[in-house]
């Protein structure tokens, strides 16, 4: 008996304070550059941008040119960052939104989809 109301009352503090050990788990995760860029309320390049290359990648918009080839394309890292940082600076009438100017995306995440974009 002792044990039991124990039990429920440790339960009841935890429900009370909100926290279920899974979510607080995958919370503490981060985001990868792919998680970013596959993740429709983050990066979502994907509403725009195919990854051919990665068969996880499906029904990906064709607004914009596929990642592929990137560090051909984009041998320069910060000229890659700064299309991903604002798309605008380049082309004013861009459909793609500028993630680091109107942060949508902090600087971090944008550092960690260059990384990932660069590499496909
Ligand atoms: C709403 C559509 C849209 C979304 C979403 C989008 N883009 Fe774009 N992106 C474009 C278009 C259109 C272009 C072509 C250049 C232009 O029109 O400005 C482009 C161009 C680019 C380029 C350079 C052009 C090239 O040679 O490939 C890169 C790099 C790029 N986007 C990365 C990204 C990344 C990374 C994301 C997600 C964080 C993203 N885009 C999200 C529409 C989009």
């Amino acid at each position: 008996m002792q044990n039991k109301s124990s039990i429920l009352i440790a339960l009841a503090v935890v429900l009370a304070a909100g926290v279920s050990p899974v979510v607080a788990a995958e919370k503490a995760k981060e985001l990868t550059g792919r998680d970013i860029v596959f993740e429709r309320s983050k990066g979502n390049c994907l509403a725009c941008h195919g990854i051919p290359g990665d068969p996880e990648a499906e029904s990906p918009g064709n607004a914009a040119l596929p990642f592929v080839a990137m560090k051909g394309r984009f041998p320069d890292r910060a000229k890659l960052r700064a299309q991903i940082w604002d798309a605008t600076a380049a082309n004013p009438n861009t459909l793609m939104p500028p993630f680091g100017k109107h942060q949508i995306l902090t600087e971090h995440e944008v550092d960690l989809v260059t990384d990932y974009v660069q590499g496909l």
